[in-house]
């Protein structure tokens, strides 16, 4: 269906500041009734705060908001929620103690006698929009037992069952695998067609092309594209109106991997976070690829690894030794291996705190030398090395994490782990929710650190990512590791590999 004439939000030069950034500088956006509008743009570049005005989350220095011809002020996102706007954030933002029922119908409790809460017709209403989005899992089980790709699948379900005439998605595919995807997709395309007007922030270019019918582009708070056909827009002409250039993947250097003691060995794996009978060798310098749908049991496999879960069977070798892991700090401190891991910002960050010390926290250690003295200049010409590196937007290190934009906070937790010098480093979907640009920046990294001998177990659900980057690949399923092989690095041959590994 054709992107019909009716205007449903115009955003009309909106400026915002925080103190040392101009977050969004004369923005204009106009979304129409029946399209899906591509809010694109590097980390930092403005897209989140354009939404946190729209939603009356904050308040825009200068410009308007009109909806249907009239102008419109939302003091709070619960009056924008009452103007027919709903909202999918980029920081989750569900209650981890209510069960995914209470949380889907938070804003409309239905009551018994005015007073108590109707539980059946909340459950029942909640399936409902469960149901729609193709998620499996019931409405009484509580929010914290559930994993990042499911909790962003309730928020979503949240936000479409307000049913509301426009629907702004700030990342929603970030933490859910090309599966899910799909499935989010058709209900999205579905809504389109029933009118509603749907702004979706991605980072990732194919998703963009595939579903959306018109692009903004934002790079440093600033408009470089507004309201586009991208039927007429490819995909050369969309990284360069982001990021300025559009050349941004560089071939990474031929190395090799000497194969004679595993840094990592593991024996007939077993432990209580559900992994069966796994073994694999991990060698220095080298990047294993571990491959798997949401479920296949790697972040769990992870767990068992670094002593977050409890092994029951089998055993884990670090350098030829028995390792006996029975904690995070005994993964780290005694055999040298760190877990960047999927729930980074919850789990990884201070977000109360600097970058500087959010960072320097691992490495405490290795600055702080056998007296425990710290250097605040040692410290700090580690950390901003890694700003640098991964292109942390920041007016400052001393700002605080909570400050920065979504994706700039997964690279301080990123760069948290880089810096901590593991042995064994074990990398959980590293490019969630990073820009194109820096995207590439972390292969690099990634790439560099192997190649300084370390071993690097990669756990991602981007097959581009795991066929450039990996030295050999593990197929997961159910817990268990169904296949094994060399990577040749080239795409359709080692893709439907996978695929057939997988049905
Ligand atoms: N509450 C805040 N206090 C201070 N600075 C902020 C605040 N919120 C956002 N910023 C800054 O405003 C700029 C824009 O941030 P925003 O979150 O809108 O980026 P984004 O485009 O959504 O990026 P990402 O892709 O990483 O999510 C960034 O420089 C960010 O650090
Ligand atoms: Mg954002």
């Amino acid at each position: 269906m054709a992107v019909s004439d009716t205007v449903a939000l115009e955003v009309s030069a909106v400026s915002k500041s925080f103190p040392g950034v101009r977050a969004l500088d004369n923005v204009a956006l106009t979304l129409r009734a029946g399209e899906i509008h591509a809010l694109i743009g590097e980390n930092g570049a403005g897209k989140s705060t354009l939404i946190k005005i729209i939603t009356g989350l904050y308040q825009p220095e200068a410009g308007h908001l009109h909806m249907n011809g009239s102008e419109v002020r939302f003091a709070s996102p619960r009056e924008a929620i009452e103007a027919g706007i709903s909202f999918v954030p980029q920081e989750r933002n569900l209650i981890p103690g209510f069960s995914v029922g209470e949380n889907i119908m938070l804003e409309r409790m239905p009551t018994r006698a005015g007073v108590f809460a109707d539980y059946r017709r909340v459950n029942e209403e909640a399936k409902k929009w469960l149901d729609v989005i193709g998620l499996d899992v019931s409405p009484t089980a509580i929010v914290s037992s559930l994993s990042a790709a499911q909790m962003q699948l309730v928020e979503t379900a949240r936000a479409l069952s307000l049913e509301s005439r426009v629907l702004l998605l700030d990342e929603p595919t970030a933490s859910i695998t090309p599966h899910e995807t799909v499935f989010l997709f058709n209900v999205l395309r579905g809504l389109r067609d029933r009118g509603v007007a749907i702004l979706f922030v991605s980072h990732k270019m194919e998703e963009v092309f595939d579903l959306c019918d018109r692009v903004t582009v934002l790079r440093d708070g600033r408009n470089t594209a507004a309201n586009e056909d991208l039927a007429a827009m490819d995909r050369d002409r969309l990284v360069s109106l982001m990021i300025g250039r559009t050349h941004i993947i560089t071939e990474l250097p031929a190395k090799s991997v000497k194969r004679e003691q595993p840094a990592l060995r593991v024996r007939g794996l077993q432990a209580e976070s559900g992994t069966r009978g796994v073994d694999f060798d991990l060698y220095g310098g080298e990047v294993l690829g571990l491959y798997g749908l949401v479920g296949a049991g790697r972040s769990e496999l992870a767990n068992a690894l670094i002593g977050a879960s409890r092994v029951t069977a089998g055993e884990i070798l670090v350098n030829g030794g028995p390792a006996h892991i029975h904690s995070v700090a005994d993964a780290v401190n005694k055999y040298g291996i760190g877990y960047v891991s999927e729930n980074r910002k919850t789990e990884g960050l201070i977000l109360s705190h600097t970058i500087i010390a959010n960072v320097s926290i691992t490495i405490w250690r290795r600055i702080a030398g056998w007296l425990g003295w710290i250097s605040g200049r040692t410290e700090k010409s580690v950390v901003s090395r890694f700003v640098g590196q991964l292109d942390i937007k920041t007016p400052s290190l001393n700002q605080l994490v909570n400050n920065l934009s979504g994706g700039n906070q997964q690279k301080v937790s990123l760069a948290k782990w880089l810096a901590a010098e593991a042995k064994v480093l074990i990398i959980d979907e590293p490019t969630i929710g990073i820009d194109i640009k820096t995207k590439y920046a972390l292969h690099e990294l990634i790439w560099e650190l192997a190649g300084q001998g370390r071993a690097i177990l990669l756990i991602s659900s981007e097959m581009p990512e795991m066929i450039r980057l990996a030295d050999r690949i593990l197929v997961m399923k159910g817990h268990r590791i169904v296949a094994e092989f060399n990577n040749t690095h080239q795409y359709d041959e080692i893709s439907s590999t996978i695929i057939k590994c997988l049905t």
